[in-house]
């Protein structure tokens, strides 16, 4: 089948998007981070607000401009991403976590690591699971979307997160495909339902992408 060449409307609509990486402090001069440049949630957020909604877009570190008539509300590390999302849930009717979330931080030091008394070791501890959460208490009327950035099986692996955080929709995008992806301007994707269906919106620029997801996600609801 094919989506509907028209927006969908989503008027009074609360919608809440994530994007970007997150930033884990190992010491006030450095951090670990990840690849994601944030375009793929700015653009998700650029058609639910094309789509009518009231859209809120929580970032991590990002070059990329915000769009207009957008709530933007920039973050730092997982923690403070977990606090950003968690606290505003209820009043949500979607949630999009397109967001590359660090999954361990270390114990951030007061003071610049030196490489004399440094033993090379990194502890690291696990951040919480912002979008397991989320799908721990969700509400009966809340859409929860996740995203599965994998390399080798992907839509195992995607149906895998789609059963254990309790998600509506997941959609599966391999990140070792050449130029598809984290940092660029043009993704894969595949949608998988709860049903186990796929629907796979090709491989095409990101903006157009954000678009045919609201698109997918209105033709299932
Ligand atoms: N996610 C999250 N909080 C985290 C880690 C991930 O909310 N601490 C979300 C991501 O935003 C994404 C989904 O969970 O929507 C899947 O992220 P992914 O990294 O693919 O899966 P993980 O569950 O972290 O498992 P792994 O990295 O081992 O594949
Ligand atoms: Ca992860």
């Amino acid at each position: 089948w094919v989506l509907s060449p028209r927006l969908p409307r989503f008027e009074g609509k609360r919608v809440l998007v994530t994007a970007g990486p997150t930033r884990e402090d190992l010491d006030p001069v450095r951090f670990l981070t990840n690849r994601s440049s944030g375009k793929m949630g700015i653009a998700i957020a650029r058609a639910f607000r094309d789509a009518g909604a009231q859209v809120t877009l929580i970032h991590g570190p990002i070059q990329v401009p915000l769009p207009a008539m957008v709530e933007g509300f920039g973050v730092r590390s997982a923690a403070e991403m977990a606090n950003a999302v968690l606290s505003r849930q209820m009043e949500q009717d979607v949630i999009v976590m397109a967001a590359a979330v660090a999954d361990y931080r270390p114990r951030p030091s007061v003071h610049k690591l030196k490489k004399e008394s440094f033993d090379g070791r990194l502890h690291l501890e696990r951040t919480t699971d912002i979008l397991a959460t989320l799908g721990s208490r969700k509400p009966d009327h809340q859409i929860l979307v996740g995203f599965a950035a994998e390399t080798g099986s992907v839509l195992e692996h995607a149906a895998r997160k789609i059963a254990r955080k309790n998600l509506d929709f997941i959609f599966a995008n391999d990140v070792s495909a050449e130029g598809l992806g984290f940092a660029g301007d043009r993704n894969r994707l595949i949608a998988l339902n709860r049903g186990g269906v796929q629907h796979d919106l090709g491989t095409r620029d990101k903006e157009r992408l954000g678009h045919d997801l609201v698109r997918y996600l209105a033709s299932q609801l």
